[in-house]
């Protein structure tokens, strides 16, 4: 054993001399050490194993492997189709250390037997292969071809949900759905699932800067090295004018009217309702001061402190409140605190008949008043006070989003 010692020194510093890191120096080395360990071993008696002793150990080994690839797998979000392939690698190297303790085989009797053994193997295991590879999908040059003729995106004469039709296809022909989800739709989660996080509710100008300049502004909880690289750059130069337009008319409709948006990455994700900066915006707006919402002042009625100025508003400090009583869908003995996102939602952009609280959403962009909502429930839910944070929402399954747009839940689709 201590023969290899002086190995394991040089494999050291052969690696320091190429510069790797500490952990390779280290797992380089002790690869040595534990090589040496295994021959330093006495021998052991060879005996042939039979199928049973072959497979006692590597299977439920394996079948434990296997199954912390599964849970990691899912744990980190990989789709379904890449859990499968990481548990077939896993079968693989199982049938690789079975093939290492298999039985010797005997002796060939002529050279004609060992011939006919390797041909009928070959011809076998490329048989195989044929067969099973015609039955996946097969690549046609004319699609591909067809794809890249495909006539661009022309907008000329074209009404409002063939533009938006137009710019989905956009979305799927350049790979949009590699990083972004759109509520369930999508293969991965690297950059921000644009439905949950509710990109419509943002101006057109604000989309169409982060698909042609995506570096300018980082999304919310996106600001790692990776995350800051990931969104390409070149669509301004590949996409044209009507192209950009067409997606951005497009992401205009992702928008729940159900949930608060929320941000962040995936696993680290958080709501509007706990987001200290959103918050901070919404207290502006509720007090009047918002730049794009002049003329809305939720403050003048509801009192800045929370103290109602104009009787019968709502006070925002008692979270025993229920809901009004005086339209047809009220909720009675729902408590504010405990009042569905989407109640805040309908009130504020609909308004309560024949009082004051008017229909907001008619008049101002919804983004500020989800932010405004934001803050309004701090008078009973103070932000310091919490904690935790309000759980996230699952994501809206594609009945409920058709559902949104047949209950008229959009007051305008784009403001
Ligand atoms: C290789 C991965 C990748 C591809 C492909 C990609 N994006 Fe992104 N995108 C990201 C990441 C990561 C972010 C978040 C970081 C940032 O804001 O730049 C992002 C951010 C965005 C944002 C800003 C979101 C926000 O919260 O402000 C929009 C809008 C967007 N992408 C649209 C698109 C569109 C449209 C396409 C296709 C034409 C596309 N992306 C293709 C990775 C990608
Ligand atoms: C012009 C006065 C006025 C303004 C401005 C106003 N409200 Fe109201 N609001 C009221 C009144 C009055 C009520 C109570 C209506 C009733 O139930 O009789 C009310 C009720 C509400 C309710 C309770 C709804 C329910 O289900 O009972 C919410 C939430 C609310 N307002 C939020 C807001 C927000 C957020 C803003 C700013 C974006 C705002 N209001 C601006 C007058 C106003």
């Amino acid at each position: 054993m201590l023969k290899f010692l002086p190995l394991a020194v040089v494999v050291w510093l052969v690696v320091a001399w190429f510069e790797l890191n500490m952990l390779m120096r280290w797992m380089l080395s002790s690869v040595v050490l534990v090589y040496a360990f295994l021959l330093a071993l006495p021998p052991k008696k060879l005996t042939e194993k039979t199928f049973g002793q072959n497979i006692k150990f590597k299977l439920p080994i394996l079948l434990i492997i296997a199954g912390i690839l599964w849970f990691l797998g899912g744990k980190f979000g990989f789709p379904i189709w890449w859990q499968i392939e990481f548990v077939a690698f896993a079968l693989v190297a199982l049938a690789f250390f079975m093939l290492l303790d298999i039985k010797t085989l005997k002796p060939e009797k002529s050279t004609f037997s060992w011939v006919f053994r390797l041909l009928t193997t070959y011809a076998l295991a490329s048989g195989l292969f044929i067969v099973i590879t015609a039955q996946l999908p097969q690549f046609d040059p004319q699609v591909e071809v067809d794809k890249l003729n495909r006539p661009p995106v022309k907008l000329e004469g074209l009404a409002g949900p063939e533009v938006i039709a137009a710019g989905r296809e956009v979305f799927e022909n350049n790979k949009c759905f590699n990083c972004h989800k759109v509520f369930w739709e999508g293969n991965s989660d690297r950059g921000p699932n644009l439905g949950t996080r509710q990109i419509g509710l943002y101006s057109e100008d604000y989309i169409r800067g982060q698909i042609t300049n995506p570096r300018a502004d980082q999304s919310p909880g996106f600001d790692d090295k990776k995350s800051k690289k990931a969104m390409p750059t070149y669509y301004e130069e590949d996409l044209s004018e009507d192209e950009i337009d067409a997606v951005v008319a497009y992401l205009k409709t992702l928008r729940d009217p159900t949930h608060m948006p929320v941000e962040g990455k995936f696993g680290s994700q958080w709501t509007w309702w706990d987001d200290p900066k959103i918050i901070a915006e919404g207290k502006v707006i509720f007090e009047g001061f918002g730049k794009q919402t002049e003329g809305l002042n939720c403050a003048v009625c509801h009192g800045k402190e929370g103290i109602p100025i104009m009787t019968g508003a709502m006070d925002f400090r008692k979270a025993d409140n229920p809901d009004t009583n005086k339209m047809p869908d009220h909720m009675p003995g729902v408590l504010m605190k405990d009042w569905p996102d989407a109640l805040w939602y309908k009130r504020v952009t609909r308004g309560i008949d024949a009082t004051p609280m008017a229909p907001w959403g008619m008049l101002f962009p919804h983004l500020y008043l989800w932010k405004a909502e934001a803050y309004a429930r701090t008078f009973h839910d103070p932000l310091d006070k919490r904690t935790e944070k309000r759980p996230i929402p699952p994501v809206p399954t594609k009945e409920e989003i058709e559902k949104w747009k047949t209950d008229g839940l959009f007051m305008d689709p784009l403001l």
